[in-house]
């Protein structure tokens, strides 16, 4: 069986106060009204994942980072290496989001060097995926993605990509409001997993969580992870609202 995940992902947004404030009220939500085993991620910026990671405790909530390098150490002003998260205990990685692919140029090579990273100093990545706006409109969408999941992770052993969660997130959803259908998501999915599974084996591709990313709601969750390849997931808005994002674990 695998894992039911559900992320926020909090990208630049909270002081560390509400950060804080964020942090204890889904703790406190998810111990008292979360009943199913749905792994729950919060992926903090960097600042705060001491304090997060810390104040979750012993909590069944995970911190998670947003980036990491790819490369291991030395000077680059700025960045944070996979080793350094490693070292403070924070178990997951989102890697290759479209924002980081959009803005800081960061194309499936390096992603492909940012998931070895990860997954050499023990982190699970959570690889993003997706396809922009006039790629959905040409029908070009399914290649493109294909393409994005080959290039980053086709070159793990059976074993390695196995450690690795896919987030399927379609740009055209991502903080518009408009969710992609069931039916697109599920659709999407089964092409990713199809795809492992013609490489991998059909028990390798079924064992991996895919996770759907792109206006995720409280009130369109439920209908999204009942899709058979939808495992949870990938919440950005709605992350930021404890009641909203708790709502949508328990949908899970
Ligand atoms: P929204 O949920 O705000 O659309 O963002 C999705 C996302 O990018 C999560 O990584």
């Amino acid at each position: 069986m695998r894992k039911k995940i559900v992320a926020g992902n909090w990208k630049m947004n909270k002081t560390w106060e509400e950060a804080r404030i964020l942090t204890a009220e889904v703790m406190g939500m998810v111990a008292d009204e979360v009943t199913r085993p749905v792994e729950v991620i919060l992926c903090t910026p960097f600042v705060y994942l001491s304090s997060v990671k810390s104040q979750l405790g012993n909590s069944r909530v995970k911190v998670g980072a947003q980036n990491c390098s790819e490369h291991d150490a030395g000077a680059y002003t700025g960045e944070i290496s996979a080793g350094m998260l490693q070292s403070m205990g924070v178990p997951y990685v989102i890697i290759g989001h479209s924002e980081r692919r959009q803005y800081f140029a960061e194309n499936n090579k390096t992603l492909a060097v940012k998931t070895d990273k990860a997954l050499a100093s023990g982190l699970t990545p959570i690889f993003c995926c997706g396809e922009p706006l006039e790629i959905r409109e040409n029908g070009t969408h399914e290649a493109l993605v294909k393409q994005q999941v080959e290039e980053g992770l086709f070159h793990l052993s059976a074993d390695a990509i196995q450690k690795v969660v896919i987030a399927y997130e379609p740009v055209w959803a991502i903080g518009t409001g408009k969710t992609a259908t069931s039916q697109q998501a599920q659709e999407m999915h089964a092409v990713i997993r199809r795809h492992i599974a013609a490489k991998y084996g059909q028990m390798v591709a079924d064992s991996i969580s895919i996770l759907y990313g792109g206006s995720v709601k409280a009130d369109n969750a439920k209908e999204l992870f009942a899709c058979p390849d939808v495992d949870g997931g990938l919440v950005g808005g709605a992350s930021l609202k404890s009641r909203e994002f708790v709502e949508i674990v328990k949908a899970c």
